[in-house]
């Protein structure tokens, strides 16, 4: 059973640790609610970027602390963190975490994570109440800053909700680019199956989330049909009217040591939270609408 969605929460002031991609999304589509956006960039050209946006933004490069967080997190309602974290931890809450603690305005807080944090699943579904069992370094520290953005506000007001990302695409960053660059490569290897989630669609469930705060609650965030990732790109092609390229086996592939951890884990990520507890209807429920709505907006 499903539930009713909430309109979209009062509007605050959201700052998000680390404006990529999807914290950008997020800012652009709340400031069209009426919300004040400000967060964090590491250089000096993403300032400019921002504040043409609308966005106020702050340097912070994760090795030094803000550089007036009493001014900075003034009146801040909302807070995503969207760093991703280093061996010594979340680099916002090392810096930040008692500036945030003590804050009065502060009520809830996103972590994007990752599937990362339950291992590999040799192809199985991963659920969100599973017991999680990271493997590589990457989903190890994942989980490290999941419970310590949960532990840091214990026992306060602010509710602490961590997002566990599929692979992230949209706009500027999907399989028709890489089509179109000549970059696209289909790596095959039997049975090895990703999901994705559409950049538009992580802002919806965010949002969601914010109208429906629930401290400690993990959410998978993907789209319904985990497939190979040589699916997209043929589909892409298709889209594009081009010849798919050639399959590559995976032990003969040449691939990054990120690229490797990804493959090196088969998981499918169960999202009914999503619909029964945020009420959350996904707008690009695959690839396939995902790609043909891209296309259909450039
Ligand atoms: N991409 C995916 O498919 C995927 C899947 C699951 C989870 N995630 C995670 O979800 C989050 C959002 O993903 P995204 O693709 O939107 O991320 P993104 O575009 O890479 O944005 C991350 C932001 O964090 C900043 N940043 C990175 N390391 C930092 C550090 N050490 N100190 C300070 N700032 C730092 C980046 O600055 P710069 O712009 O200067 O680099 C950028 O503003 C990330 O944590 C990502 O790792 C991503």
């Amino acid at each position: 059973m499903s539930i009713d969605p909430k309109p979209v929460p009062e509007p605050g002031h959201l700052f998000c640790f680390g404006l990529g991609y999807t914290g950008t999304l997020l800012a652009l589509r709340l400031m069209g609610n009426g919300w004040r956006v400000s967060g964090s960039v590491r250089k000096k050209e993403t300032l400019a970027r921002a504040s043409d946006s609308g966005i106020r933004a702050y340097l912070f490069d994760g090795n030094s602390p803000l550089a007036d967080p009493d001014n900075t997190f003034a009146g801040v309602t909302h807070l995503l963190g969207s760093i991703p974290p280093s061996e010594a931890g979340d680099p916002a809450l090392i810096h930040h975490g008692d500036d945030l603690r003590s804050s009065k305005t502060l009520r809830w807080v996103g972590y994007l994570s990752t599937p990362a944090v339950y291992g590999d699943r040799q192809g199985g579904v991963a659920r969100e109440e599973d017991k999680p069992n990271p493997v590589s370094a990457r989903g190890k520290r994942r989980l490290t800053a999941e419970r310590a953005w949960v532990k840091a506000f214990d026992g306060t007001r602010v509710s602490v909700q961590a997002f566990r990302l599929a692979g992230i695409y949209g706009p500027g960053r999907c399989a028709l680019d890489q089509v179109r660059a000549g970059t696209a490569r289909i790596v095959d290897k039997p049975g090895q199956v990703f999901n994705r989630i559409h950049v538009d669609d992580i802002t919806k469930i965010l949002i969601a989330s914010m109208a429906r705060p629930d401290h400690t609650r993990i959410y998978n965030v993907a789209d319904t049909e985990a497939c190979p990732s040589g699916d997209v790109i043929r589909h892409a092609c298709f889209l594009l009217g081009v010849d798919p390229p050639a399959p590559i086996a995976f032990e003969s592939a040449e691939l990054s040591p990120m690229a490797r951890s990804f493959y090196s884990e088969c998981k499918r990520l169960d999202t009914n939270r999503l619909t029964k507890e945020l009420g959350v209807t996904l707008t690009h429920p695959t690839y396939r609408e995902g790609l043909a709505a891209i296309l259909g907006a450039t």
